[in-house]
């Protein structure tokens, strides 16, 4: 078929071309959007689930939609280690800038937003990461701008949440892979949601991440566990599934057969990245359609080749030899969950000798710990694609 009218899109967080799926977290946050017109308040959002699961699409979605009903947005990924940290940190105080300007042209409210703005540029979250090290003079200094982190980010959170008010707006805050949030930024933007709820102020988390994001937050806060609705994102049911290879072939003119749509459903595991790299491949290795068996077993090959050769060493080859002979031996215990003593002992250790590298792992977000003294991949078929890599 013609390759340019391929309509699938493998990628991280690319606009699938049919979101299928996703209707009940849609309408859940849509309804938080109208009842906070009406300045009624609901808690904010966590989704999480595996990679390549379509959080982040999911998350750019509901962005989307609450910047069309007037919404202030800042979108926003969080990323590991001291490098990621300043970097997060002084994008969070970019995008702020750069959306209260947009904001404020939008909506023609330059009175309202522009002393926001001074706020916002004095609001740097002291690039040095230690403890606060700005000693501005007393009743005097700037708003949002002590150096104290906890301080800064409430009043800068108060000074926006407050100006929208009045209009029935609010302000959002989207925050992917939320799990690699520093833990001070993390630790006073969960305080500060606290506080705007208690206080009625439009200021709204809406959070993406691993399966661990919801311990990350309870150990940031403990109240964090009734801060926020939390939503599983999982793989997509068969009739969504199908869904979202069916419609998008037949919306440019392909058709495909029932059972070789199932063949692709069934080797997706309705994943939907999956079901992106196998939906680009039968497009491209189909002579013509409708699109049948053979199309689809030979799309499949062609797809798991593409996933082997970005999707799954992407996380791979940002391992040490260490964590890679964990994870080996992780996919070699062929459970879901493994017990981490049972891991540890398959590499020729105890689960304390283990925890280093366990722990190392969790941090990459390439394992996760789905109950006490148990682990998993982060990655759906991550388990196979060890399995098949040639032993060293
Ligand atoms: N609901 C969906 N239906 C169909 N395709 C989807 C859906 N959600 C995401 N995708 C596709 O799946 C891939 C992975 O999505 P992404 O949002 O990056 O996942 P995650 O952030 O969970 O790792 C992308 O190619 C995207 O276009
Ligand atoms: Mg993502």
């Amino acid at each position: 078929m013609d390759r340019e009218l391929n309509p699938f899109k493998p990628g991280s967080g690319l606009r699938p071309p049919a979101l299928e799926g996703r209707d009940e977290q849609i309408d859940s946050f849509d309804l938080l959007v109208a009842r906070s017109k009406r300045r009624n308040y609901d808690r904010g959002l966590i989704l999480t689930g595996l990679r390549g699961v379509g959080k982040t699409t999911l998350l750019n979605t509901l962005a989307d939609h609450a910047d069309r009903q007037g919404w202030l947005t800042i979108g926003l990924e969080a990323r590991p280690n001291d490098a990621g940290t300043s970097a997060v940190r002084a994008k969070l105080a970019q995008e702020l800038t750069v959306g209260l300007r947009r904001y404020s042209r939008t909506h023609r409210i330059h009175q309202l937003i522009d002393p926001l703005l001074e706020i916002a540029r004095g609001f740097s979250l002291g690039v040095g990461l230690g403890p606060a090290s700005v000693t501005l003079g007393g009743s005097s200094r700037a708003l949002a701008a002590s150096g104290d982190i906890d301080l800064d980010v409430e009043e800068l959170v108060e000074a926006i949440a407050t100006a929208l008010k009045p209009r029935g707006s609010a302000f959002g805050l989207f925050i992917d892979e939320m799990q690699d949030l520093d833990s001070d930024l993390l630790s006073a933007l969960l305080a500060v949601a606290h506080r705007a709820g208690q206080r009625e102020w439009p200021f709204f988390i809406i959070g993406a991440g691993l399966p661990n994001l919801p311990a990350v937050l309870a150990e940031a806060r403990s109240y964090a566990e009734r801060q926020f609705l939390y939503s599983t994102i999982g793989p997509l049911p068969k009739p969504a599934a199908e869904a979202a290879l069916a419609d998008p072939i037949r919306r440019v003119g392909g058709d495909i057969t029932p059972t070789a749509l199932d063949i692709l459903v069934t080797a997706s595991g309705g994943y939907p990245y999956f079901l992106q790299e196998f939906g680009k491949a039968i497009w491209n290795v189909a002579a013509d359609s409708p699109f049948d068996d053979d199309d689809a077993h030979l799309a499949v090959e062609v797809g798991r080749t593409h996933l082997d050769e970005g999707f799954f060493p992407s996380r791979w080859t940002r391992t040490t030899e260490r964590e890679r002979r964990y994870l080996t031996a992780l996919a070699n215990t062929g459970l879901e969950q493994a017990p981490s003593g049972q891991v540890a002992a398959l590499m020729g250790s105890t689960a304390n000798g283990a925890s280093d590298v366990r722990n190392s792992a969790i941090k990459k977000g390439l394992i996760w710990a789905p109950e006490h003294g148990r682990i998993a991949f982060t990655v759906p078929g991550m388990a196979d694609f060890i399995r098949r890599q040639p032993v060293d």
